[in-house]
């Protein structure tokens, strides 16, 4: 973390990857606090792509944001900035002439478009994908904060991140509306969820909505356990059971399961929860079926938790500037947000640890991981 000297007139803020609500919550915040201190702010279109390619947009890419622009917005799901997760400055898709696409690393153009519009720094919002890109500007000379955002609620050093607490209920509703028609036909509802390789929606969803099975990425399942997990409440005269998968989970010895993976991007994971359906009635006899809630748990009103979480992050982002702060990322250490420097967030993952009290809790009501 270093400190950096030199006033402030004018900041950039851009969303980057998967979108999650809060993020509307994020910008308004920091505009407010910003213009609240005299600085210009300004929001950069499609993460960093509306510095990159601004003749894409009418508005030239990169838009001044004012107190009218941000009037109304923090319960609204998106973000009014748009998103992209293919505009990593460092690996910019290109199309060649050949009709190929080659990743071009076009980071020192991006700083040099920062300068000309005389931008002082960049506020980023973002996962681990925007949280690495940001580690990588600032060591480039370019004064960044960071801000975590993603539903998956796997970047490492911070207790939370914003959108997780939104996904996560709207999972726990869809499995309370999911356990009465499972138990009126008396099948296996397998439900899919997003996470990529962190099992935190699932468990935390699976718990609260009162799962028999949970399948995570970080203990791959055998699907004998959960056939037996079947067995045992048909024995017990519970003829229905409610599996929640995330979609990063895989068999033991097996693959993730990839739906597609193109240049430049990440793997696009899914189709687990129809794998688990099709082996469990096989192995049980009993009907099952699967339900993919996919980008439903992206969309939607934040939640107040994370409504809170994200006008805290956004105003301590400002706060760190005012501050001389550089290279950082906001973090919840509960009560506090606090400063993490960005080269310690790069490139790690944090995934649901197993020996936490929230796994055992779930050990304890009976669930199984499929272990
Ligand atoms: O990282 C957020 C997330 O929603 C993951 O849970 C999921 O695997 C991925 O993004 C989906 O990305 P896309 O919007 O490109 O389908």
């Amino acid at each position: 973390m270093t400190t950096a000297a030199g006033r402030i007139h004018r900041i950039a803020i851009s969303t980057g990857g998967g979108d999650a609500p809060g993020l509307n919550a994020v910008i308004r915040a920091v505009t407010l606090a910003a213009l609240n201190r005299g600085w210009e702010i300004y929001g950069i279109r499609d993460g960093l792509t509306g510095l990159l390619l601004p003749e894409k947009y009418a508005d030239g890419g990169l838009v001044r944001l004012t107190r009218n622009s941000v009037r109304g917005i923090t319960h609204l799901g998106g973000t009014i900035l748009g998103t992209t997760n293919k505009g990593n400055p460092l690996r910019f898709p290109i199309e060649g002439p050949d009709g190929q696409i080659e990743l071009v690393d076009r980071s020192d153009e991006l700083i040099r478009k920062f300068r000309l519009h005389e931008l002082d720094a960049l506020i980023s919002i973002g996962g681990d994908g925007s949280m690495a890109i940001a580690a990588a500007l600032s060591a480039k000379g370019i004064r960044v904060i960071g801000v975590p955002k993603t539903i998956d609620n796997d970047l490492d050093k911070t207790a939370v991140t914003f959108g997780f607490d939104t996904a996560v209920a709207f999972a726990m509703e869809a499995m309370d509306r999911l356990h009465s028609t499972a138990e009126s036909h008396g099948r296996i509802m397998v439900v899919e969820v997003m996470g990529r390789y962190a099992g935190w929606i699932a468990l935390h969803a699976g718990i609260a909505g009162s799962a028999d099975a949970i399948l995570i990425p970080e203990i791959p399942y055998d699907i004998n356990r959960v056939a037996e997990k079947v067995r045992e409440r048909d024995e017990a005269g519970r003829n229905f059971t409610m599996v929640v998968v995330a979609e990063g989970a895989k068999p033991v010895g097996g693959e993730v399961s990839v739906i597609e993976k193109e240049l430049g991007r990440a793997e696009r994971l899914g189709g687990v929860g129809q794998k688990v359906a099709e082996a469990l009635e096989v192995l049980t006899g009993k009907e099952a079926r699967t339900v993919v809630l996919g980008h439903l748990l992206r969309g939607g009103s934040p939640t107040s938790s994370d409504r809170l979480i994200s006008l805290r992050f956004g105003a301590a982002a400002v706060r760190a500037l005012s501050e001389g702060q550089d290279g950082i990322m906001v973090a919840i250490d509960p009560p506090y947000v606090q400063y993490v420097p960005l080269t310690e967030v790069a490139g790690r993952m944090k995934c649901v640890p197993l020996d936490s009290d929230t796994m055992m809790t779930a050990r304890d009501l009976g669930i199984t991981f499929g272990d």
